[in-house]
């Protein structure tokens, strides 16, 4: 049994103030949710006081990206070792804004899934097509490509303990989410093509997340996909009322 992960995804969202009230009001409503992992990746700014509130909590802290090297002449950039230091569990990767906007490829974001591993963090992969990719028939196309690229050179043990992240580029930010068959196709053909490189028990164990315009309307049935294990959430994971809602999908 794969344990769902609902992760919030703040993106270039909330003050120090702002987040300081969610995390205050959004603690007490979870505080009896075991049967999910519940992880807030956030923007560095807010991640040490975000990491002393949630010590100690059943809320996971995440970064949204991480250089490759512990330290060094890199202005501007954050070290896997200060994501550790200020607790972060998770690190999102390549996800589509920053293979976009920055231009991260495969082979950078497989470079930084490794070294996060190095120092216990868990990384959680982003892969997805864009709409001209889906509309010329090449999604498992480019998928295939990505989980080689990006999901290369890990250990069994590792490969059962990564998160990967199927955002459909389209589906982002659009609210446009993908159909629930739609969804499951792909986190299917991701397993599939998983288990070839590191065979059945990591492909079995490996949690596969949703993400692109999930709301509480959408997610149950996304949820009851056979391959779906969890979403990656953007704009509804900034209102407690809404996060909280899709964290408790299955019950209420
Ligand atoms: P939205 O939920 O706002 O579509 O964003 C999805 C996302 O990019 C999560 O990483």
């Amino acid at each position: 049994m794969r344990k769902p992960i609902i992760a919030a995804n703040w993106k270039m969202y909330k003050t120090i103030s702002e987040g300081k009230d969610f995390i205050t009001n959004f603690l007490p409503k979870v505080k009896d949710v075991y049967d999910k992992e519940i992880v807030i990746a956030m923007p560095y700014t807010l991640l040490f006081v975000a990491g002393e509130m949630l010590k100690g909590t059943n809320v996971k802290l995440s970064a949204e990206n991480m250089y490759v090297e512990e330290k060094g002449a890199f202005t501007g950039e954050i070290s896997p070792l200060m994501l550790k230091d200020v607790g972060c569990s998770y690190v999102i990767l390549g996800h589509s804004e920053r293979r976009k906007y920055f231009k991260e490829t495969d082979d950078f974001v497989n470079q930084k899934m490794l070294v996060a591993l190095k120092y216990g963090i868990i990384p959680i992969v982003c892969i997805g097509e864009t709409l001209e990719e889906r509309e010329q028939g090449k999604t498992l196309e480019v998928i295939g490509k990505q989980i080689k690229g990006s999901l290369s050179k890990l250990s069994t043990l590792d490969a059962e303990k990564i998160v990967i992240a199927y955002e459909p580029v389209w589906a982002i930010g659009t609210g446009k989410n993908a159909t629930p068959q739609q969804a499951q196709e792909v986190h299917e053909f991701i397993r599939k093509k998983y288990a070839e490189i590191y065979g059945s028990i990591p492909s079995e164990k490996v949690r596969i997340l949703y993400g692109g315009s999930i709301k509480p309307e959408n997610f149950k049935e996304i949820m009851a996909q056979k391959d779906v294990d969890g979403g990656l959430v953007g704009g509804a994971s900034l209102e407690v009322e809404s996060f909280y809602k899709l964290v408790m999908y299955d019950k209420i």
